[in-house]
């Protein structure tokens, strides 16, 4: 017999799992405004929410801890950050701060100015915030079948070098302080970027002489698409082909939350000392002295060595498993996803599962609540809500994919926590019908509305 594939980690220390009742999940989402951000943990039997700071570290990430340096300035944490970066990214000069989007401030900070425009593929939330903050714009040159959730495309992360040229010869390189490439394309479902893409954005950039940065947080998961799909690198090492990657690009912001399995930290590393002075200003005045920059001694340990252990192959197979497991499991069951499936979450087309709601009636929040609702499962609307206002007209913007996303926090749940959600998915999509209505906003924020909105049932 086949032996059976088997994670290459076992479990030394277990957290409870929330059990209630529908009726009080009725009555915790109607407190909340409907908005899964406001329930307590507590109230939440799997947390598909994110993937961001939730996953589990090692006993050797735990060991690390014990071992920081708390001195203000010349930690050795601080070295050993510094090496694990250099070493795994090329790139010789870091800042280390709280998170990715304290990464994004400091280094906007020095790049960007009102009117500027920022081409790439998707930006994430906080990233197009942080642009439109300074008052420039966000443009997203992602390739068209990204928005075909059937298209099976290896890399629907990708980003249209053509879109990207137009840009460039409409507005001019003077207002194009960078090009930014966000590995994997989270908004656009998880989806990873080709190396033959990011050497043609590099080529492009060459020719226009604008620097190109990657917004990297899921930069491993990146690399292994990379190694099963793309042709040339399925021999490679994953840190060969995270080497290639960086090669592309002058610097990086990291969301240290995701690929590198710690549950706070993030940092920007580049290759111009010149850059690194200027943000260094930055970095002080925002985060911290430039050798903490926002985290502590044992944070900065536990990062350098989540990052070695984020970018072993078997490591990421495993988790690249676990993810594509319940897109299966949602598809055998009919429930519209999109494929090929992300690496980091499931993202649910609910566009194609509710078409009958309007979309000024937010079907994927109507469907991301119905799942807390049935099954305790909380997940995020990607979609209307997200995407927010124009920030001149205010009109509502509608994005071209409405979905939720279920995204699978790394090492903590089991396959059987997947065959739960599957079935929870599966049975709200047989009963569909039963949904007539959506929601309607009661209150929301000026700037990233959906974190604080309140809603109410239509
Ligand atoms: N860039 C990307 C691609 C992200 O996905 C995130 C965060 C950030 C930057 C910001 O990093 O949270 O450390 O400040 N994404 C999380 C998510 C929140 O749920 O996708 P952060």
């Amino acid at each position: 017999m086949k032996l059976p594939y088997i994670e290459p980690y076992k479990i030394k220390m277990t957290e409870p799992v929330s059990i209630s009742t529908r009726e009080e999940r009725e009555e915790w989402i109607r407190k909340a405004g409907y908005n899964l951000f406001n329930l307590r943990s507590g109230q939440v039997t799997i947390d598909l929410l994110t993937d961001s700071g939730t996953g589990a570290m090692s006993d050797r990430q735990w060991s690390e801890m014990m071992l920081g340096d708390e001195s203000y300035a010349g930690a050795s944490s601080y070295f050993k950050l510094k090496e694990a970066i250099t070493d795994i990214t090329g790139f010789e000069y870091f800042l280390p701060t709280h998170q990715g989007r304290a990464a994004e401030n400091v280094l906007f900070s020095v790049l960007i100015k009102e009117g500027d425009i920022i081409p790439g593929n998707s930006h994430f939330d906080t990233t197009k915030g942080h642009i439109e903050f300074r008052k420039a714009t966000a443009l997203d040159c992602t390739v068209d079948e990204a928005y075909d959730t059937n298209t099976l495309l290896p890399f629907k992360g990708n980003v249209d070098t053509g879109k990207l040229v137009k840009v460039i010869e409409e507005y001019g390189k003077e207002r194009i302080p960078f090009i930014l490439v966000t590995i994997t394309n989270n908004t656009a479902g998880g989806q990873p970027v080709s190396l033959e893409n990011m050497k043609a954005v590099r080529s492009v950039a060459d020719n226009y002489g604008i620097p190109v940065i990657f917004d990297s947080a899921r930069f491993a998961e990146n690399a292994c698409f990379i190694k099963m799909r793309e042709q040339g690198y399925g021999e490679k090492a994953i840190r060969d082909i995270v080497r290639e990657m960086f090669a592309c690009a002058d610097g990086m912001t990291m969301s240290s939350k995701k690929d590198a399995i710690v549950n706070m930290g993030g940092f920007i590393a580049m290759r111009s000392e010149e850059l690194f002075r200027k943000a260094s200003v930055f970095n002080i005045m925002f985060e911290g002295y430039i050798t903490y920059g926002g985290m502590t001694g044992r944070d900065m340990n536990a990062l350098a060595q989540g990052l070695y252990e984020g970018t072993e192959f078997e490591y990421l197979e495993a988790r690249l498993r676990q993810v594509s497991l319940l897109g299966s499991l949602l598809r055998e069951g009919g429930v519209p996803v999109q494929e090929p499936f992300g690496g980091h979450a499931i993202f649910i087309d609910a566009l194609r599962f509710l078409p009958h709601i309007p979309r000024e009636e937010f079907p994927a929040q109507t469907l991301a609540v119905e799942a807390y609702t049935v099954g305790g499962i909380r997940t995020v609307e990607v979609g209307a809500l997200l995407a927010d206002r124009d920030p001149v007209t205010r009109a509502n913007r509608y994005p071209r994919l409405e979905m939720v996303r279920l995204a699978v926090p790394r090492r903590v749940y089991s396959d059987n926590h997947m065959n739960y959600v599957a079935a929870t998915f599966i049975n709200i999509w047989n009963e569909r019908d039963r949904i007539k209505r959506g929601f309607r906003i009661v209150s929301e924020a000026p700037i990233m509305r959906h974190f604080t909105v309140s809603l109410e049932r239509l």
